[in-house]
């Protein structure tokens, strides 16, 4: 390796600008970089801050990550829909879906008002906005007694009449008057004029 040298590093009109250094021989020129490189860097500096501020920090901007992982969840809350899995979590979920709860709501009205009462509050059947449950409150609960029904009190056996998607969808308009984690209550099954 040789010493830096000094020369040549004078500038002079219409000539090009050496550094003043030189190793194994190499010498550089001084020259800006190109504009359109400059260009180019102040574009993705811009870029990269802007991306930040929307995607990340301030914006409305869903980073790729966090969305990914909402798709992920629909994906399965629509393959247990469609398989037929339905669960605890997943009613409840349904409960806050404002279009399954309306047609849960127009299944109501035809098929369980009648004994229920169009605002759940129980005539021939139990009120169904309380915390009091005969056959347990949990949606799956809920959505077994539906189906299956309680020949011997006048409950009639949903199952076969509605089929699997719209008993979902009534259980999920009568967990609409309901929150998770409520107290559920025994009720008294005599109890039936509340
Ligand atoms: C013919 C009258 C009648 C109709 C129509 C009817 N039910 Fe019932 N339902 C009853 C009776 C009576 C009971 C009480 C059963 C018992 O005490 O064991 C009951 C019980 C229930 C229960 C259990 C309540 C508890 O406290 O555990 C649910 C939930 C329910 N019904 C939902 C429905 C839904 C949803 C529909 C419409 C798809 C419907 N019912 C239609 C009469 C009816």
């Amino acid at each position: 390796m040789s010493e830096p040298t000094m020369e040549n590093t004078e500038p002079q009109e219409g000539l090009e600008v050496l550094r003043p250094h030189k190793f194994d021989g190499i010498q550089e020129f001084d020259n800006p970089m190109p504009n359109w490189w400059l260009a180019i860097l102040g574009t993705s500096i811009a870029f990269a801050l802007g991306y930040w501020a929307v995607m990340h920090a301030y914006g409305p901007g869903i980073e790729p990550g966090k969305r990914l992982t909402e798709e992920m969840a629909l994906a399965a809350q629509e393959a247990a829909k469609r398989s037929g899995l339905l669960t605890d979590p997943l009613l409840w979920k349904m409960s806050q879906d404002q279009a399954v709860v309306n047609n849960g709501r127009a299944i109501y009205a035809v098929s369980c008002a009648p004994c229920h009462l169009p605002d759940l509050a129980g005539a021939i059947g139990p009120n169904l906005k309380d915390n009091l449950w005969v056959h347990g409150g949990n949606p799956m609960a809920i959505l077994g007694i539906i189906t299956e029904g309680v020949a011997a009190k006048g409950m009639p056996t949903w199952g076969p009449m509605l089929g699997r998607q719209k008993i979902a969808e009534v259980t999920a308009f009568i967990l609409s008057y309901h929150k998770e984690g409520e107290p559920v209550l025994p009720a008294q099954p005599q109890a039936q004029a509340r």
